[in-house]
This record gives structure tokens, C-alpha cells and sequence, in this order.
């Protein structure tokens, strides 16, 4: 795609059409998934940030990049990837990085009391995650598949899919503060002087973690549930 990139353009719209602009969005710390309606020209004032330069860098993004794309074509696909690529890592991720910060805490918590917030931070984080991309899998994913078929829904079934949106995009905003809170507790995961191993690994996982679950959090708010509004309404209307 060789289009302009208008600044007016919303930010989640942005990256479902390109999204190697991800990256570049994190790297600038311009929040594309829990504030994707905001446009660009909007989220680089609330930023502090020249448009043109962001705009360098996501055309530079754009000629770097070798062919990713959105392979998505129908919810059902959408919600495959989101299990597979988000909550299936999150699964495995989330206890074994709870093993390490403990691990971190014990031996450096005394010297390094932040940790100790770090540590209850994530501990909420990971049981409020847990509960939810379960609560995903066994409700409201199911039901969103459903409109991919010939789906007729009832006003009252249209009412409680969009009633539990609203909730997932609740927990969304919520575990995005927990994540900013974490950045904030670390110091935007800076490696202070003389940190052992496991205090690097734990800063570079949660970075990772932080950079996951933007991504996820995109491809729910930005991608999935717009589409499934649309759907809804012609589910309803037929
Ligand atoms: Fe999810
Ligand atoms: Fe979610």
C-alpha cells in the first residue's frame, strides 16, 4: 500500500490496515489499542509529538515492511488467532513470569523496595488476565462465531453480545493501567546498574508482556468487535 498516511485517520484503523505500525506506535508510546479511536493528528498533540516525524517513521515502517499482513478474513479466523498467538502464550508466560519476579523480589526487594509493587501489580494483572481470556473462550468468543454463520439473534441476545463487549473493553482499559503502572514502577523497564540476570529477564519479559497485550488488546477493540457490531446489526435486521 502506497496510500498517504492522514493524520486524521483513527489510530486503531491505522494499524488493522498496517500492522507493522505497531511497533512503531509502542516505540513512541502512543497507546494504539485501548485509545484507538483517538486520531493521529490527536494522539501526537496528547503526546507531545511532531506528526511529521511519527509519519516518517510508520512510512519507514511501511518500506521495511517484507509482507506482513492482516491474514484474518472472517471472526472465526480472528478468534483462532487471538487464542493462539495471545492467550495461549499468556498462559504459559504468566505463571513462569510470576516464578521469576518472585524470585527477583526475595533477593532484591530489600535494596529495591518498588519491587514489591512491581510484584502486587503483577500478581493482579496476571489473575484479572487469566479470568478474562477465559471468560473470552468459554462466552463471548463462541457467541461472536456464531456471526460468521447465517446467525438471527434475537433484540435481547444482540443486547447481552454488545452488553458483553462493553465489559471485555472495561477490562481492557484495566489492565491496560495495570500495564502503564508497571512501565511507570520500572522506569520504563530501564536496566538499573548492576542487575543480575533474572532481574534483566524479568524487565525484558514484562516489556514483552506490555507489547503483547497491546497487540491483543487491538485486534479485540479495533478489529474483532467493530466487526462484530456490523454483524450484530444485520443479524438483528434480517
Ligand atoms: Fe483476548
Ligand atoms: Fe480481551
Amino acid at each position: 500500500m502506497t496510500a498517504e498516511i492522514d493524520p486524521e485517520r483513527r489510530l486503531g484503523a491505522l494499524v488493522r490496515e498496517n500492522p507493522e505500525f505497531a511497533p512503531v506506535f509502542e516505540s513512541v508510546g502512543i497507546d494504539y489499542c485501548c485509545g484507538g479511536d483517538a486520531s493521529l493528528a490527536r494522539a501526537c498533540a496528547d503526546a507531545d509529538l511532531e506528526v511529521a516525524a511519527v509519519r516518517e517513521k510508520l512510512r519507514a515502517a511501511r518500506s521495511d515492511n517484507d509482507g506482513e499482513t492482516n491474514d484474518w478474513n472472517s471472526i472465526s479466523s480472528l478468534v483462532d488467532d487471538v487464542v493462539e498467538r495471545h492467550h495461549d502464550y499468556l498462559r504459559d508466560e504468566l505463571p513462569s513470569l510470576e516464578r521469576t519476579i518472585r524470585k527477583v523480589v526475595r533477593v532484591h526487594g530489600d535494596a529495591r523496595p518498588e519491587l514489591h509493587d512491581v510484584e502486587s501489580v503483577f500478581l493482579d494483572l496476571a489473575d484479572e488476565v487469566s479470568h478474562h481470556i477465559s471468560d473470552e473462550e468459554e462466552t463471548v468468543f463462541p457467541e461472536l462465531e456464531r456471526l460468521d454463520g447465517e446467525a438471527s439473534l434475537t433484540p435481547d441476545e444482540e443486547a447481552r453480545i454488545r452488553e458483553a463487549i462493553d465489559h471485555l473493553e472495561d477490562e481492557h482499559d484495566a489492565a491496560a493501567a495495570h500495564l502503564e503502572r508497571l512501565r511507570s514502577l520500572t522506569d520504563g523497564y530501564a536496566v538499573p546498574e548492576g542487575a543480575c540476570t533474572s532481574y534483566r529477564n524479568m524487565l525484558d519479559r514484562l516489556q514483552l508482556l506490555e507489547e503483547d497485550m497491546h497487540l491483543h488488546i487491538h485486534k479485540e477493540n479495533n478489529v474483532m468487535f467493530p466487526e462484530a457490531e456490523e454483524r450484530l446489526e444485520a443479524a438483528v435486521a434480517e
